[in-house]
């Protein structure tokens, strides 16, 4: 089964920012996840692979998770320094989950102290079932 995290590498840094220190926010959140990744136990089951946009510009920092008989999530605003962890979070989530569907209260909360109250996947921009591994935009 093909088990795919999605990551737009171009979405900007902020709202009001394209740029951080010379690269976009998409860029830094990869930078943030890969080593996460790399070390991460359950690295084998889903891989991730970058994207030039996932058509949520309008939701900068958009990831998509996708896998063959399985929900295809698409997900946006999510802040590019701070979300690694929880994305992996998710993942994990997604992978135990057999059709692929996570309870909303589930869903991963950033700890970092700056924002500890801040529900990284509540921006949630929409959801389809696939039967495939492709996201399909509504
Ligand atoms: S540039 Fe990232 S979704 Fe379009």
């Amino acid at each position: 089964m093909t088990r795919v995290l999605f990551v737009c590498e171009a979405c900007g840094f902020s709202a009001d920012r394209e740029l951080y220190e010379g690269q976009p926010g998409g860029t830094h959140l990869l930078h943030q996840l890969m080593p996460l990744y790399e070390n991460w136990a359950r690295k084998s089951e889903l891989e991730i692979q970058t994207v030039g946009c996932l058509c949520a510009c309008e939701r900068p920092r958009a990831i998509a998770l996708g896998a063959t008989n399985k929900i295809t999530y698409l997900f946006g605003d999510l802040p590019p320094l701070e979300s690694a962890e929880a994305l992996l979070q998710l993942c994990e989530l997604y992978l135990d989950s057999e059709d692929g569907y996570i309870l909303p209260a589930k869903l991963p909360v950033s700890e970092t102290a700056a924002m500890p109250e801040f529900r990284l996947f509540q921006q949630f921009i929409r959801r389809n079932y696939s039967s495939s591994n492709r996201v399909r935009t509504l």
